[in-house]
Parts: C-alpha cells; sequence; structure tokens
C-alpha cells in the first residue's frame, strides 16, 4: 500500500532520492504519487501526479524543484479517488507544512468539522489534508511541538513524514499502527515506510514503534515519544543487498522470485534441521517449545496468501504434531467473540508483517491470553516485533505483488515446526531422519521443476485466452488449488476457483465444458485414485485438463491434455512443489494477456487498511 520516504541532508538536493526511493517501493501498490522539498529560497516545492512514477518523473523534469529536505509518498486511495487533489504531500492552509500519510484516522471527521468550524477550508477528500491543518493549527515555530499536540487528539493508524518551510533543515516522523523506519546515512538522514526505499543509501536504520517520533536534522537525530519523552533506540543493520532489490536480469520480479525459491526453500530451513536427531530446532520457539508441546489446541490466523499456508500448516500439524488445529481468516477473527482456552496456541502467518487485520487478530488473541508466535518474512516488522516468540521464513524482500516465494518459504517453516512438535510426541527418530532427508532434497526438486520453465511457458502461453479456470486438489493438494487460482486472479484477471476435487460434483461441474480448462493436482499420493476418477468426470463433460503429476506417471498422461511432471516426495511436502508450475502457468497467462504482472491492478503488496 502507500509508501512514505523523507529525506534531510544539509545542501545535496534530495529530489533524486526521493523519486528512487518511490520507486523501490512502487511494489506495495498505488495509484497516485508526489514529492515536496523545501526549496532554497525557502518556498515549498510541490509536484503531484494521478499514476505512476514516470509520470511524476515527467512533471518534475518538465517543472523541476529541488531543495536538501523532502518527503515523498505513493497513494492507494481510501479517502477519495485517485486523483492529483487527493495525492500527497499534502498541505496546511498556509501552504507551509507539507504531510506525507500512510494509514487511516479514524476520527477525521470530527477534526475536519472542528478544524471547519475554526475558519480552515479544505481543498482534497483526505484524512491527511486534515493532519497538515491540524499540525498547523498546533504551530508555533517548533514542528516536532506541534506534531506532538497535533497528535494527541489523532485516533487511528498513521505513519508520517513532514516538514515545515519555516524550519528548511528539519524532517519529522512518527507512527501508530504504521510502519516508519530511520535510515542514517553518511550525510543524510531518511525516514519511510518501507526499508526498501532507503537501503540503497544506508543499512543503518531504527525502527519507530507506535507512538513515537523521530527529529532529523543534517547534524543528526533523535527519538521521542509522542508525549516527548526521550528515547534510546537500538541501530540494526539491514541485511540486504541491493541485488535483492533489482531484476538481475529477469523480465519482472515476480519470475524472479519464482526462480529464488531454491534458494529461499533452503534458507528457510538452513540451521533448522538436525539430520541426526530427525528433528528442527528453531531458535525463535526456544521458549515456547513446551507449550507447543502441551498446546491442546492451534490457532493459525493469516490473510491471503498466507491464509493458504495457514491451511497446508494446519494438515501438517495435525498430521506430524497430533495438535488439533483451527484456520482463520484474521479478518474475521478480529471481530468475532472467538474462544481462546488456556494453553491455545495462535499462529499468526505474514509476509509484510504489517497486515492490518493480522496484527488486529493477533492483538486480540493475545488480549484473550494466547501465545502468539509470528511466522513472517519482513524482519522488524511489526507482527514480528509484536510476537511472543517467532520464526523468521527468510526468503528476503517479496517485491511481486503476487507472493511466490514467501509462501513456499512459509511451508519449509510450518514443516519444520510439525516436525518439531511430531518428534516430542509420536514421530520416531527414523521417520525424523526420512523426513529431514526428504526436506533436504526439496530444493534440488526445486530446480529440476523450474528447468522444465519453457514446456510450463508454453502451455501457459496456449492456455492464456481462456476466461474461467478451475483448480482442483485434495487433502495437503487442496489448499494448493487455491493458491493456484488465486495466482491467476491476482496477475491475469481471469476468473479462478480453487475447489477440493471431491466437492467439484457439488457444484461447479455445472460448469464444466470445452472452454472451461481445469487444473488437477495429482501427485502419486494417498488420494491418487480418487482423483482420477474426478479427472474422469472433467473428462466425460468435455473438460480440458492441465495435470500437476508425479514423476513417471503415466495414468494421468493418458487421461490429461497437458501434463507437468514434479519429483515425488513426502506428502506434507508435496505443496512445496506442486505450487510452482501454478505460479509459472499464472505468470505466463498473465504476461501472455500483456498485464502488469509485479503490480497488478487495484492490489497492494502490503495491506495496511482494514
Ligand atoms: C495482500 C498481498 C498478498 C498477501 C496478503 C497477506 O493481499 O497482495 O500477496 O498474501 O496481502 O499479506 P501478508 O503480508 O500478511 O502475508
Amino acid at each position: 500500500m502507500c509508501g512514505i520516504i523523507g529525506c534531510v541532508t544539509r545542501s545535496r538536493d534530495i529530489v533524486p532520492v526521493l523519486i528512487e526511493g518511490l520507486k523501490r517501493v512502487e511494489y506495495r501498490g498505488y495509484d497516485s504519487a508526489g514529492i515536496a522539498a523545501i526549496e532554497r529560497g525557502g518556498e515549498l516545492g510541490i509536484r503531484k501526479v494521478e499514476g505512476k512514477i514516470d509520470k511524476l518523473v515527467a512533471l518534475v523534469d518538465e517543472h523541476p524543484i529541488e531543495g536538501p529536505t523532502g518527503v515523498g509518498h505513493t497513494r492507494w486511495a481510501t479517502h477519495g479517488v485517485p486523483s492529483e487533489l487527493n495525492a500527497h504531500p499534502q498541505t496546511d492552509a498556509t501552504g507551509k507544512i507539507a504531510l506525507v500519510h500512510n494509514g487511516i484516522v479514524e476520527n477525521y471527521n470530527a477534526l475536519r468539522r472542528s478544524l471547519e468550524a475554526k475558519g480552515y477550508a479544505f481543498r482534497s477528500e483526505t484524512d491527511t489534508e486534515v493532519l497538515a491543518n491540524l499540525i498547523s493549527e498546533n504551530y508555533d515555530g517548533n514542528l516536532e511541538a506541534a506534531v506532538q499536540a497535533a497528535f494527541a487528539g489523532v485516533q487511528g493508524a498513521y505513519g508520517i513524514a513532514v516538514i515545515c518551510a519555516d524550519e528548511p533543515g528539519k524532517l519529522v516522523g512518527a507512527r501508530n499502527g504504521s510502519p516508519l523506519v530511520v535510515g542514517i546515512g553518511a550525510d543524510a538522514y531518511y525516514v519511510a515506510s518501507d526499508v526498501a526505499a532507503l537501503v540503497r543509501h544506508t543499512r543503518d536504520v531504527v525502527y519507530l514503534d507506535d507512538l513515537e517520533m523521530v527529529v532529523a536534522t543534517p547534524d543528526g537525530f533523535s527519538t521521542t515519544t509522542l508525549e516527548n519523552e526521550d528515547i534510546t533506540k537500538d541501530i540494526e543493520k539491514v541485511t540486504w543487498n541491493i541485488d535483492m532489490i533489482e531484476k538481475n536480469g529477469f523480465p519482472h520480479f515476480m519470475l524472479k522470485e519464482i526462480f529464488e525459491q531454491e534458494r529461499t526453500v533452503q534458507d528457510a530451513m538452513r540451521g533448522r534441521l538436525i539430520a541426526a536427531a530427525g528433528d528442527a530446532i528453531l531458535g525463535g520457539l526456544r521458549d515456547h517449545r513446551r507449550a507447543l508441546q502441551n498446546a491442546e489446541r492451534i490457532i493459525i490466523i493469516a490473510c491471503g496468501t498466507s491464509w493458504h499456508s495457514a491451511l497446508i500448516g494446519e494438515y501438517m500439524i495435525e498430521d506430524l504434531g497430533r495438535i488439533s488445529v483451527e484456520v482463520e481468516y484474521a479478518s474475521e477473527f478480529r471481530y468475532r467473540n472467538p474462544v481462546i482456552n488456556p494453553g491455545d496456541i495462535a499462529i499468526v502467518i505474514s509476509q509484510s508483517g504489517e497486515t492490518l487485520d493480522t496484527l488486529a487478530a493477533m492483538t486480540e488473541a493475545q488480549r484473550r491470553g494466547a501465545t502468539v508466535i509470528g511466522i513472517v518474512n519482513v524482519v522488524g516488522s511489526t507482527i514480528a516485533r509484536q510476537s511472543d516468540g517467532g520464526v523468521y521464513t527468510h526468503a528476503g524482500l517479496e517485491i511481486g505483488v503476487a507472493s511466490t516465494k514467501a509462501f513456499t518459504s512459509q511451508l519449509t517453516v510450518l514443516a519444520a515446526m510439525a516436525l518439531m512438535l511430531g518428534r516430542s510426541r509420536d514421530i520416531s527418530v527414523t521417520e525424523g531422519r526420512q523426513i529431514v532427508r526428504a526436506m533436504e532434497a526439496i530444493p534440488g526438486q526445486i530446480a529440476e521443476i523450474l528447468s522444465r520453465h519453457e514446456s510450463i511457458k508454453d502451455i501457459g502461453t496456449r492456455y492464456a485466452r481462456h476466461t474461467n479456470f478451475l483448480y482442483l486438489g485434495r487433502g495437503y493438494n487442496f489448499p494448493v488449488a487455491l493458491e493456484g487460482a488465486l495466482k491467476l486472479k491476482e496477475i491475469s484477471y481471469i476468473h479462478a476457483e480453487g475447489y477440493p476435487a471431491a466437492e467439484m460434483k457439488h457444484g461447479p461441474i455445472a460448469l464444466i465444458d470445452e472452454r472451461m480448462p481445469v487444473v488437477v493436482i495429482a501427485p502419486q499420493d494417498a488420494f491418487y485414485e480418487k482423483i482420477l476418477s474426478n479427472m474422469q468426470e472433467v473428462k466425460a463433460r468435455g473438460g480440458r485438463i492441465i495435470a500437476i503429476t508425479s514423476e513417471g506417471d503415466d495414468q494421468v498422461e493418458k487421461m490429461a491434455d497437458d501434463v507437468i511432471e514434479i519429483p515425488r516426495t513426502l506428502p506434507h511436502l508435496t505443496p512445496i512443489l506442486s505450487v510452482i508450475p501454478l505460479q509459472l502457468l499464472a505468470y505466463h497467462m498473465a504476461v501472455e494477456r500483456d498485464c502488469h504482472v509485479d503490480q497488478p491492478r487495484n492490489l497492494a503488496k502490503s495491506v495496511t487498511v482494514e
């Protein structure tokens, strides 16, 4: 969703830094963009566009601004349509204060009305313009004091960066519920909503927590609470390098990330499997191993692709760990009246670690007494820091909006967790060793699937003009069917539905004819015979089948129109392999249809609003 970058230096022009920073957070999804800089004459220069950053670059080329202090923003519309007027930065009535803001102000109407009663007029429909005027109303020559006074009355989520033409060498940032990180450069200080925006300039960062703020000048920075108490924050090192935010020769980030999975799955298990003991050790769960072992019930909470991992995690933990598991959509859990019993464990899964519904559901689970374990990709993210214990997936920065490598890393971590639980209950050392061996073989097997890329591309290209798809799977591969269908709709805008194969006859079968391709995930597992029957039902109605099968399977080959083979592994590890051809199919159909693969319409990488 929205992205923030702000920068203050002594004399360098920071406009190129702002633009480059915005490009780095483009992947989060946005529909307008803008920058503001305090120009050398002391005036605020602002450039905003509806649409993409290229349009902003063209505008700045035509009407340049430059200065050593500034802020920039990519906006994903919430209050008010995407338009130049509603784009950020928003300014106050005097035109001296420029503010960029992520999040939603809940008491926006009340604040706006009280400002209107004082004579303020508003040009935009945004809550951000209300905030800019609220700061202005409280401004008395000191920007940080005005921010503190203004936000005392603000309810809701925000991450902000603000500058004021009357204090040209100052940048102020604050957060509550929306991430903000401070970057410490050689000759500049930065604030950003996402480390990707500043990693080109520095790897030294400070993560702000809720209700904290930062004041940066060319000489240094200080952190306080929003109530003006000094706080000392640790400076942390970002471990990424610039390669991780480049496409490295791939046409899209999504394809690059699909191809990274051989390594990222390896990274997700690195140092966590113990071959001799046939066990797994997850450092972040050390303090919770006993609580997990004794848990009567685990609730896994997530959204989107992470929710599909949760479904597979449910099967893994019940199968191997013999603990009862329930899976919940975060958005439902947070507003229900869920029963949490003493000793219940909640696992939250999130790539970004910032999804608002997941965060709220986690807070609710904690309030009701559950221990919360996070399975998170983004290091230092809010969910990672708020959970009681957790495991990082180590997939590295995922830029393509459609999640790929984060998914397989989540599955790898869940498999390690299930093994750990299983070993403390029913799984023998011999079985544990067999699982470890199978897990260690997965990265090589991913490479094997990726080596079949060209033939998968051919299938994707041939089927790209169909408008409806059905995805079927059973057991561990039912959630994979859901994920395959989600990938396709997200990036190619083709309607697709995932179903447990046996449910087909309770409805979807009515849709099947020669215009409805059916993707069947049919590895040789316990459901094999059953899924062959489901395939026959499809064939009998003239449906076309693309099948994902185990290597060397000639039965499926006879029935399917197209076949993609995957190497054999243990049933609970199959999803890590079977999803990869589905990612590639979705990718190639989207490319064939000329879709914007990395930034599909209306979607955001990190959903920080309800
Ligand atoms: C958005 C993204 C999805 C992601 C979901 C949950 O919808 O586009 O790719 O699966 O949010 O995000 P999280 O970061 O919590 O895993």
